[in-house]
């Protein structure tokens, strides 16, 4: 496997309620705004450039899954690669200015994603005052798709992307990058969209002030903290002002050798049997969970 993509390279969502979006991303989840104007905002958790990035208008989607590659020319490798692998290139332009390289295709399945280089990093500035918890950097998407295995395919033949995990009903499945973590993206079957975004909590006392800052503002989470199987790493949930889904995860399991890695298959699908396949602490998913959807934009 020859991955291009290396990790999550942004998220950007289309939003009705912007305001509300930057408040609740820097006084809850703890981002700082690195960029603003009239009409959008980029904010991000540590030096690099841009992690979310908000855009006015007039729904509240999801308008692009950004792919971080390392360099331009893996970026033009992915590119001649879109149309082979059945899905068409909107722009082999960069969505933004802090970024070198991009190329932005969009799936029959109604997907949008932008392949780029990394957004220019301030490496020694990761620090900044914020009334929120404040994560490490952003990490992995759960999309929507409506057929998983032709979406999987696609991130397969056009950013090398493998898979570490799947239902064998095809309901859940991860794929994972050249930063080798359990998964930067899952896929999950269903209408198209997205499920979550995720950004990383690398300390287990950051869900306790998550909790305690959202009952501040009269708010809850929706789910956790607790451990997921499939990557190993802890989570808990809430919902943006959008309407969605919004992840702080802890560190993933790695792939450490993926020569010889075989992705695990879960086929014990029968619940609350099946609790410690996908919940290592045996905390069930709740409903208000499992049937969250946050649509993405439609295509032109
Ligand atoms: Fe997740």
């Amino acid at each position: 496997m020859s991955q291009l993509v290396f990790a999550m390279g942004h998220v950007k969502l289309n939003t009705n309620k912007l305001e509300e979006m930057i408040a609740d991303s820097t006084d809850v989840l703890g981002l700082r705004v690195t960029y603003r104007d009239d009409t959008s905002a980029w904010l991000s958790s540590n030096g690099r450039a841009a992690e979310l990035v908000l855009v006015e208008a007039e729904e509240n989607s999801f308008n692009t899954i950004g792919l971080e590659a390392l360099t331009t020319e893996a970026v033009r490798e992915a590119a001649s690669r879109v149309a082979g692998a059945g899905c068409t290139i909107v722009t082999e332009e960069p969505s933004l200015p802090c970024m070198a390289a991009g190329v932005t295709f969009d799936t029959p399945e109604g997907l949008r994603f932008e392949v780029h280089t990394p957004t220019t990093d301030d490496m020694y500035n990761p620090r900044y005052k914020t009334a929120g918890v404040g994560p490490r950097r952003l990490d992995h998407v759960n999309l929507m798709s409506p057929d998983p295995q032709t979406t999987i395919r696609q991130l397969s033949e056009i950013c090398g992307m493998g898979l570490s995990e799947r239902m064998v009903n095809d309901a859940l499945s991860w794929m994972y990058g050249g930063n080798r973590q359990h998964h930067i993206l899952g896929v999950v079957k269903g209408e198209v969209g997205v499920h979550h975004y995720s950004f990383e909590f690398p300390e287990f006392r950051m869900y306790c002030e998550l909790g305690d800052i959202l009952d501040r503002h009269d708010r809850q989470l929706i789910w956790g903290p607790g451990r997921h199987r499939p990557g190993d790493n802890t989570y808990a949930y809430y919902y943006d002002p959008a309407g969605c889904i919004v992840e702080c995860s802890g560190p993933m399991a790695l792939v450490a050798d993926d020569a010889t890695f075989q992705p695990r298959i879960i086929t014990n699908l029968e619940r609350p049997g099946n609790v410690r396949d996908m919940n290592v602490w045996g905390t069930p998913a709740p409903l208000e969970w499992r049937e969250a959807h946050f649509p993405f934009a439609k295509q032109a």
